[in-house]
């Protein structure tokens, strides 16, 4: 029989019980709170999120975490993701939602995309991107914003309209216009991905304490390089960069002098630049190199690469990861392997199997094309998106082989979203 301090103890602890008990389920009813208040603010949100100062990679892992947790709980959207920006102005939006869909199509992470573009191309951008099938649509986030130039140190914001192309240099200014985001990756309108983006994302985590952009350089072979033999203005190392496809930490650009020295650049040089923003890029980089990352050409592969020989190894044996398609080659005859392959993508519908219709559509039209250089590269075009598709397949036969709750739990993992 327990004694009389005995029950007093008991009835202690259970009061002790029941107050945790109060305690915990007023967080919990809290939190629930607090993560539909996220699912509201959506947008705001999920840029202030990239203010984080973790590497890209860590971040990769845990985006992928929280969509799982998240898909657990029910529907909260993610709240990380992706930032790709783009500027696209005159004839410039179909290739740009066709590098919009290749960006979406091999990834299961969420995507922002930044689209500078001119007014009358919104109500165009908005249209198309709601239209896409909801089991993508769901997958991003977009945000639309007019070209704004600077207007300071005596440099007129219709002189940077001017210069190069038209809206070409809004680039130069992203980092002061996106002020909240902490990185992004910006491509040209005439580029492709050919696998998943966060294998891009992941070079941040490549980075040192100096860097704040990566780009690829112009030229593997000095002899057909282009700076080198032509240029009039300093430009980063022998052969210069090319800056269809640049990583940048805009938190470390903001804390840098590239916005000041832009302004400076361009009065000093402006007589003297042929290809607008890229030439400025590289007249930066030259005084800054310590600040610039430089990936490999199979990331911003361009015709120059095959053109006359293969010159970047490393896409003959992986294949190309980002295709650049610059100089007009997906629209004209230049380079058929190039038009062959875009063309692929223009036609494919998101939802459509990317090794019966996509792959199976490229490997037809390349072999349709008119022979090229380019084309005679063996897997160039192919290889990277082939291996991506192993890979899954190959998870999921690992999945296969699994007990039935097990599998389920790996399927959430692998397709979060729908
Ligand atoms: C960008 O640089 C800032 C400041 O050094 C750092 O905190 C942040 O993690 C970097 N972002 C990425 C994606 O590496
Ligand atoms: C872009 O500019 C136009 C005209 O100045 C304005 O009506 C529109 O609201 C702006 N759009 C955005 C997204 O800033
Ligand atoms: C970072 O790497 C670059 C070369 O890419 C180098 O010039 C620079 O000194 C390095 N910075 C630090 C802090 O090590």
């Amino acid at each position: 029989m327990p004694t009389r301090g005995c029950w007093k103890m008991l009835f202690k602890l259970g009061l002790t019980v029941i107050i945790l008990v109060a305690i915990y389920m007023f967080y919990a009813i809290d939190t629930e709170l607090k993560s539909t208040k996220v699912t509201e603010e959506g947008f705001s949100n999920l840029n202030n999120a990239g203010q984080d100062t973790k590497y890209a990679a860590d971040v990769v892992d845990e985006l992928k975490t929280e969509i799982k947790t998240e898909n657990e709980k029910s529907s909260v959207p993610p709240r990380e993701s992706i930032h790709l920006a783009v500027v696209a102005c005159g004839d410039r939006a179909e290739e740009t939602l066709v590098m919009l869909k290749s960006a979406v199509l091999f990834t299961y992470i969420p995507l922002t995309f930044h689209i500078f573009t001119e007014t009358s191309l919104m109500v165009h951008f908005q249209q198309q991107l709601d239209f896409w099938p909801p089991k993508y649509r769901q997958r991003i986030e977009f945000a639309l914003y007019n070209i704004t130039f600077p207007e300071h140190d005596g440099v007129k914001a219709e002189e940077w309209q001017k210069l190069f192309k038209p809206c070409a240099c809004q680039r130069l200014f992203i980092s002061d216009i996106l002020h909240h985001i902490d990185s992004l990756i910006y491509v040209d309108t005439d580029v492709l991905f050919l696998g998943p983006i966060e294998d891009i994302w992941a070079l941040f985590k490549s980075f040192n304490s100096s860097h704040m952009s990566a780009l690829a350089i112009e030229h593997e072979d000095k002899a057909i390089g282009w700076y080198n033999r032509f240029a009039r203005h300093p430009y980063y190392g022998e052969v210069g960069v090319n800056s269809g496809v640049m990583l940048m930490n805009l938190t470390r650009m903001r804390a840098s002098p590239w916005l000041q020295k832009m302004n400076a650049f361009y009065k000093e040089y402006k007589l003297k630049i042929t290809f607008g923003d890229q030439d400025l890029i590289n007249i930066y980089f030259h005084y800054h190199p310590d600040q610039l990352y430089i990936f490999s050409c199979e990331i911003n592969y361009r015709p120059d690469h095959c053109m006359y020989m293969s010159v970047c190894k490393p896409a003959e044996k992986v294949g190309a990861v980002i295709l650049h398609g610059c100089r007009r080659v997906w629209f004209e005859d230049k380079q058929p392997a190039f038009k062959a392959v875009y063309q692929a993508f223009k036609e494919h519908y998101l939802g459509g199997s990317l090794r019966y219709d996509l792959l199976a559509s490229i490997t037809k039209n390349l072999a349709a094309a008119e022979p090229s250089n380019c084309g005679k590269v063996e897997g160039l075009f192919t290889r990277r998106i082939d291996s991506h598709l192993t890979h899954i397949d190959s998870q999921q036969q690992q999945q296969q082989q699994l007990p039935m709750d097990q599998q389920q739990q790996q399927q959430h993992k692998e397709n979060p979203i729908s």
